[in-house]
């Protein structure tokens, strides 16, 4: 038996979304993307290959899972097994650390701990780069959480040549992230499901590949000037061009609730009012406002009074992958 492993990873917001595959099998990207890694919403997980294991254990917040719903582990771990040519199965523990119970866990930190935690419990010592290529074929997203702060994930070519770099893993810029609660239900259409059918349904896709170029070239000068105004438009576009991408796909849909649409107009009213906010949102309908740490109260307050103040959860940057003793 080897010795068990726990790592620690968070999860992460993209301001310049991952919305399509060139490859599906590998998870390369079509187009790159940027996010911040946040510090509220973390996962641990701990692995064990045993060879007294007759199939992979999972359990996830101390419920074990049923075969279906380990399928993408068990994939994920077949990849780790073959890099080490071992044969054992493996005890996959993970806990989800998310505020409330609000769908806010998300695939990002999941495959960038279980990457850590598995690579290391097989014995490979992956570097960074590798690291993150690995946490890629569990979940695109997850190819950034192995990075803290400001994270780009580089399209590439192929395996060997799409990861992440880090842009400012020590954020010197008091930015906060407010995440409202607005339905913590699982989503109906998965990201994976969704963002294919915009590549290939979606007349606009081969206008998002141009906003993504244009939106990454203006977002690094902006995260290096501290221009929060430019960040903010740059991210808030971005989400909205993403989505539109829904709207158009065949058949149409959309991630979006009634409330994310209240929520959308609240933001717009604080901003006429003077406080410096952006929202951006994923594949689901809460929104997560960016801003400057000294507008938090007049948000928190604004959005506590329209959701109800524990559906209003305050994030900052947060710290990269992590080995836990
Ligand atoms: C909207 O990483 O969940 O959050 O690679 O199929 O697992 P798969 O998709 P996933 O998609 C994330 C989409 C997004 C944007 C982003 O995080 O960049």
């Amino acid at each position: 038996m080897m010795p068990a492993v726990t790592a620690r990873a968070h999860t992460n917001i993209a301001l310049v979304k991952y919305w399509g595959k060139a490859d599906t099998e590998f998870i390369l990207p079509q187009t790159s993307s940027l996010s911040l890694t946040l510090d509220q919403f973390y996962t641990d997980t701990t692995v064990e290959f045993d060879e007294r294991l007759a199939a992979d254990e999972v359990t996830l917040n101390n419920q074990r899972l049923s075969e279906k719903a380990s399928q993408k582990v068990h994939m994920f771990l077949n990849l780790v097994r073959q890099m080490t040519a071992g044969t054992s199965f493996a005890r996959v523990s993970s806990t989800n650390h998310v505020p409330t119970a609000a769908g806010l866990a998300s695939s990002a930190s999941a495959f960038a701990a279980l990457a850590g935690a598995a690579s290391k419990a097989a014995g490979l010592n992956l570097d960074k780069p590798a690291l993150s290529r690995l946490a890629r074929r569990g979940s695109g997203s997850a190819t950034r959480s192995i990075y803290g702060g400001f994270v780009e994930w580089q399209a590439g070519h192929d395996d060997t040549d799409s990861y992440a770099v880090p842009i400012a893993e020590q954020v010197d810029w008091p930015l906060a992230v407010v995440a409202l609660v607005l339905d913590p239900h699982h989503k109906k259409v998965s990201s994976r499901q969704g963002m294919q059918s915009s590549v290939t349904t979606s007349p606009y896709y081969a206008a998002w590949r141009d906003v993504v170029a244009q939106d990454l070239a203006a977002i690094k000068p902006a995260i290096h000037d501290h221009d929060f105004q430019a960040l903010g438009e740059i991210l808030e576009s971005n989400a909205m061009r993403m989505h539109a991408l829904t709207l158009s796909a065949q058949p149409p849909y959309t991630y979006f609730n009634g409330d994310t649409l209240t929520a959308m107009d609240a933001v717009r009213e604080l901003r006429d009012q003077g406080v410096p906010c952006y929202y951006t949102l994923d594949a689901g309908p809460n929104l997560k406002i960016f801003c400057e740490e000294p507008a938090v109260p007049a948000i928190k307050q604004r959005f506590g009074e329209l959701f109800g103040t524990d559906n209003v959860i305050v994030a900052h940057p947060g710290p990269g992958l992590k080995f836990l003793a």
